[in-house]
């Protein structure tokens, strides 16, 4: 019995110690102390020995036990401790390693001027609306006071896409939608793509507009002219003014064009300025009684100025961009270029 008891602990310590990884020892455990296994039916098989040896072969049997229990435990460790080795190895990092180089993106030119916008007009207390793209004849003409046959409605100019609907040609049809919806005052710019049959070197078919309305009681022009003077500088840089000279638009009376004095030489006449010191930038006006009346707005107490400007021709004229179709076609040698 001694003998055999021997026999079964060498083999179970060369087992053990051939083990190579963790499921291999759960293996040999099994095959040993396991249900089945060959120290188990040792056990099982006391019955058979006398009664008087079976304190000491008991006493065997246990040392048995306990040698190899102490065999797999060590042996456990060393497998954990390799693996946990071997792990770090494989998730080693090399610190001194040249960083991989990410190209950084831009946004793009009119999103630029976009945020800029919206953060200037934001800074003054304007609140942002965003209009549909698709649009009616009326919110985008007639309740903007665009008489049937104005030029403006024409086919050449609209892309109808039923006699009752057409892509939006400018976002002043939001201020209709704005006043329709909220009670004076009202402080809004709202940013959107427009769309007309339009197309040269500073004329796209789509474009960006952001317009803005303000109605309260005592609004005049001298309030556009104010904001305006605060805007430019913002947008343009300091020292920069506007100048106002007539102009005509249905939903505005008086009407204005707005020039911004030439940042490029100061005034004193230039190519980008054509010689004249002024640049024009925006559309604006105090909105025609008309319009405030048709939206339910009590002109007796309340009045308004409105205003509308291309972003495109902002971004062409603060980055120097020449063609319009440049911020269209996506060319990122282009894009990359046009960050403030
Ligand atoms: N909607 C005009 C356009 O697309 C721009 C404009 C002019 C908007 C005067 C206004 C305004 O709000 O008062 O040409």
């Amino acid at each position: 019995m001694r003998e055999k008891l021997q026999k079964i602990r060498e083999n179970a310590i060369a087992e053990i110690e051939k083990s190579e990884g963790l499921e291999r020892l759960n293996e040999v455990r099994q095959t040993i102390l396991g249900k089945k296994g060959e120290l188990t039916a040792v056990l099982k098989a006391m019955k058979e020995v006398a009664p008087q040896d079976r304190p000491k072969v008991g006493q065997w049997v246990n040392e048995t036990r306990e040698a190899i229990e102490s065999h797999l435990t060590a042996r456990l460790k060393k497998l954990e401790e390799a693996a946990l080795l071997a792990r770090y190895e494989s998730e080693k990092i090399d610190i001194t390693m040249p960083a991989e180089k990410h190209q950084k993106g831009n946004l793009h030119p009119i999103t630029q001027i976009r945020n800029q916008l919206i953060d200037i007009f934001g800074s003054m207390g304007f609140e942002v609306y965003e209009g549909t793209e698709i649009e009616t004849d009326y919110y985008n003409f007639t309740a903007l006071n665009t008489p049937d046959d104005h030029p403006a409605r024409d086919m050449q100019d609209t892309f109808y896409l039923s006699p009752e609907y057409l892509l939006c040609t400018q976002t002043s049809a939001g201020q209709i939608h704005v006043m329709e919806e909220k009670k004076p005052p009202i402080k809004i710019v709202s940013p959107g793509k427009v769309f007309r049959s339009d197309d040269d070197a500073t004329h796209s078919p789509m474009f960006t507009q952001m317009e803005g309305l303000v109605v309260d009681k005592g609004i005049t022009l001298c309030d556009l002219k104010g904001m305006l003077d605060v805007f430019v500088r913002k947008i343009f840089g300091d020292g920069i003014t506007t100048r106002l000279r007539p102009s005509y638009f249905p939903f505005t009376e008086p009407s204005v064009e707005v020039d911004v004095s030439c940042f490029q030489c100061g005034g004193s006449g230039c190519r980008l300025c054509k010689g004249t010191g002024w640049i024009e930038v925006l559309g604006a006006g105090v909105v025609n009684n008309r319009v405030l009346e048709g939206c339910g707005i009590d002109t007796e107490i309340y009045s308004g100025f409105a205003f509308g400007i291309g972003m495109e021709r902002i971004a062409m004229l603060k980055y120097g961009i020449n063609n319009i179709k440049l911020m269209f076609e996506s060319d990122l040698r282009v894009l990359n270029q046009i960050s403030d």
